[in-house]
């Protein structure tokens, strides 16, 4: 434990300066404490109820490593994935989980520079991408996958991991950023280039499609979205939408896309469902559109007719979320145009089981948000 001395002159402070002293010496004394053991989840088995919250000795950072007490987590489809197995079969035990949060700088290892304690962040889960095209390589340190994930008190990151939330947002709402919106952020505007006036047609109102409305109200695009249930529909029009589609209920709805669109289909489809609704999006896409290809909710494998891939000229886009680079335009973006991410449901670290169940249940609406 490091030593204050403080020399104290004797002028009267006012009470802006006092609250102002107290702050000061209160965060002092944060930064000495220390402590050896925190709660972290691990997973040593497939499934939600093999999530175990067990003590481990708080990481110590490395050169040019930082630690960040996390203060919020979120929850996207792929942590699911990976706790249930189906994302890799063969993922390897102990494992950590989660890949989306942010928290507060804790400890700098030698030679960080770039970020200061106590400094509110967000971690770039693909840790080696750092700008420019993405390399297939890239999958081998991804947070919360081939590198352990977030679920703990504090973790350890390289410095050039962690990114400053955007100004005047809060950490709950930050943790929503790296994946969800940083994913569809990717679609609609690094990659979809999506312009006033065109028409997006996003499927779900999960995590990323719930962004993807939110930013393309932003850019001024007319948006179909469509959901299972007409109540979901009802709050997504209240966020801007322009026109829902029950999927579950109209099982043809790339036919309701097109009478939308005076017969020509949407500019950018955001094919979040997988292979059984590949060919609908494909037909639902205007001639010289693009689909953007990013989930797998219902599955890779399906027989499809790929013809209006070619007869509309369609391109069809891979999208895996986005660099560091990225989610810095993004953060930028965000910090000169009001975008408040939708958080379906907070739950405490104890309940991260919980929160997973329940975003499994699918009742969920833009974001599921774990408070450490
Ligand atoms: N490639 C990437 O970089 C990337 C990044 C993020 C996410 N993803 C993927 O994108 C997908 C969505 O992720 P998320 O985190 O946003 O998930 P999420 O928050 O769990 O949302 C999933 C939503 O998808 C909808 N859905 C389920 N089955 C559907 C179907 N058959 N057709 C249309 N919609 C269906 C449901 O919406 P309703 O309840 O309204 O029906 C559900 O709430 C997942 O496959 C995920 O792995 C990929």
């Amino acid at each position: 434990m490091c030593q204050i001395h403080l020399r104290v002159e004797l002028t009267p402070l006012n009470s802006y300066q006092a609250g102002f002293l107290t702050a000061e010496l209160e965060s002092l004394t944060t930064i000495g404490e220390t402590r050896d053991m925190m709660k972290q989840y691990t997973l040593n088995e497939f499934g939600i109820d093999q999530l175990t919250r067990d003590e481990a000795p708080v990481p110590e950072p490395g050169p040019g490593e930082v630690r960040v007490a996390m203060k919020a987590l979120s929850l996207n489809y792929k942590d699911l994935m990976i706790v249930e197995g189906s994302y890799n079969p063969r993922l390897k035990f102990p494992h950590v989980p989660i890949t989306d949060g942010a928290g507060e700088i804790s400890a700098l290892g030698d030679g960080v520079t770039s970020v200061t304690m106590k400094q509110p962040v967000i971690i770039n889960p693909m840790l080696d991408w750092l700008s420019g095209p993405f390399r297939f390589e890239y999958h081998k340190r991804v947070v919360g996958y081939s590198v352990p994930g977030l679920a703990s008190e504090e973790v350890i990151v390289p410095e050039q991991a962690v990114i400053p939330i955007p100004e005047g947002f809060e950490l709950t709402d930050a943790a929503t950023l790296p994946t969800a919106g940083l994913t569809a952020w990717n679609c609609l505007v690094e990659h979809g280039g999506v312009e006033e006036g065109q028409t997006l047609l996003t499927l779900g109102t999960g995590g990323v499609s719930i962004f993807a409305l939110q930013l393309a109200k932003i850019i001024g695009a007319t948006v179909i979205i469509t959901s299972s249930s007409d109540e979901k529909l009802k709050r997504a029009r209240e966020l801007g939408a322009d026109h829902g589609i029950n999927y579950r209920e109209n099982t043809s709805w790339y036919k309701t896309v097109m009478e939308l669109t005076n017969g020509e289909g949407a500019d950018l489809t955001l094919e979040t469902s997988g292979a059984q609704s590949f060919e609908q999006s494909t037909r639902a896409t205007k001639a010289n559109g693009t689909v953007a290809f990013l989930g797998s909710i219902e599955g890779l494998k399906s027989e499809i007719d790929l013809r209006f891939v070619m007869m509309k000229r369609l391109t069809v886009h891979g999208i895996f979320v986005g660099s560091r680079n990225d989610i810095a335009d993004f953060g930028n973006f965000l910090s000169t145009h009001p975008l408040k991410p939708v958080i379906d449901r907070t739950f405490p670290f104890e309940e991260l089981p919980d929160a997973m169940t329940h975003m499994k249940s699918g009742g969920h609406m833009g974001k599921v948000v774990v408070t450490v």
